[in-house]
């Protein structure tokens, strides 16, 4: 059976600490020169139900570097747009290509896709989940400030998809995360139940920032909830990373937003822009991470 990233439960630990050490080094490869074209031929289907910058370039890019190829289907031009079965569309394709990436909305979708693919499924982000992201934010850290076991993140915001990805990093790399999140926006019990007490909630950003060795927040309204702006707008006032939130965490704290931002909502310009933000790094980090998490999937097939 294929190895198939859906959350980064699927990884053990050691693989995710190993992934996020083989991510430095194809950066270094990349920027010496040397050539890996470890996915000669191969091809990376690319299913995009919902918008995407980074991880459409991302993964594309990544298949070129890797001397391979990438297909992108949306469903506007695709049988799975027109309600062709999952399930069919997972046999169909998997028999076709080495790789499939999806961005979609129920992770349900993407794990019955999963059970029958033949070849490594990749969530590239769900309702639920953003793994992919975690693996970029992870090598960031470690780049700019060593290993990221028992540091302190703080998450401000939503308790969506990338707040449970954060979850589950705490657990599988070994940080302390607060999550400061307004109420009716909390993170999934289940998910932060099944963290214990590596992971705190509370309703007041200050307290969660408070000595933090990082902060990190993401859009109030997701893709998908854009007819809710308004009410989030109003309900996450009080939930910006500014200035005097950022005062709150350690002095050398780094500030990181998955992108894309809104500035002077979830985050003001001068943090987003200033000395602390590492977001160009964390973006750029998504092509080499991804390059090391489609290694370890194909070699494990
Ligand atoms: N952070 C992220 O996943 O960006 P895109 O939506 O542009 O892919
Ligand atoms: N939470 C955001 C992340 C975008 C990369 C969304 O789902 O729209």
């Amino acid at each position: 059976m294929a190895k198939h990233f859906l959350t980064l439960l699927d990884l053990e630990k050691n693989e995710a600490e190993a992934l996020i050490q083989r991510a430095i080094e194809l950066k270094k490869m990349l920027r010496e020169g040397t050539e890996h074209n470890f996915l000669k031929q191969k091809t990376l289907a690319m299913i995009f139900d919902k918008s995407s910058t980074r991880t459409r370039v991302s993964f594309e890019t990544a298949m070129v570097q890797f001397g391979g190829h990438a297909i992108f289907l949306s469903p506007r031009d695709t049988q799975l747009g027109r309600g062709e079965p999952i399930e069919d569309s997972a046999r169909v394709l998997s028999r076709m290509v080495d790789l499939i990436m999806i961005r979609t909305f129920e992770h349900e979708k993407l794990e019955k896709f999963a059970e029958y693919s033949q070849v490594p499924v990749i969530n590239a982000l769900t309702d639920m989940y953003h793994p992919c992201q975690l693996l970029a934010d992870v090598q960031t850290f470690v780049e700019h400030r060593g290993a990221i076991r028992d540091k302190t993140v703080a998450w401000i915001g939503d308790g969506n998809n990338m707040c449970h990805s954060y979850i589950n990093a705490a657990r599988q790399f070994g940080f302390k995360l607060n999550i400061a999140a307004p109420t009716g926006y909390d993170p999934d019990t289940d998910i932060m139940q099944a963290a214990g007490d590596i992971v705190k909630l509370t309703r007041d950003p200050k307290e969660a920032a408070d000595q933090a060795d990082m902060i990190v927040t993401d859009v109030w309204a997701s893709m998908g909830q854009e007819e809710e702006q308004k009410q989030r707008e109003k309900s996450f006032k009080d939930f910006q990373v500014n200035a005097s939130l950022m005062a709150c965490a350690k002095k050398d704290a780094l500030f990181m937003h998955c992108l894309p931002a809104h500035r002077g909502e979830e985050v003001a310009a001068d943090i987003i822009d200033g000395p602390q933000s590492v977001v160009w790094d964390e973006a750029e980090n998504r092509l080499h991470s991804q390059k090391a998490l489609l290694e370890l999937l194909y070699n494990s097939k």
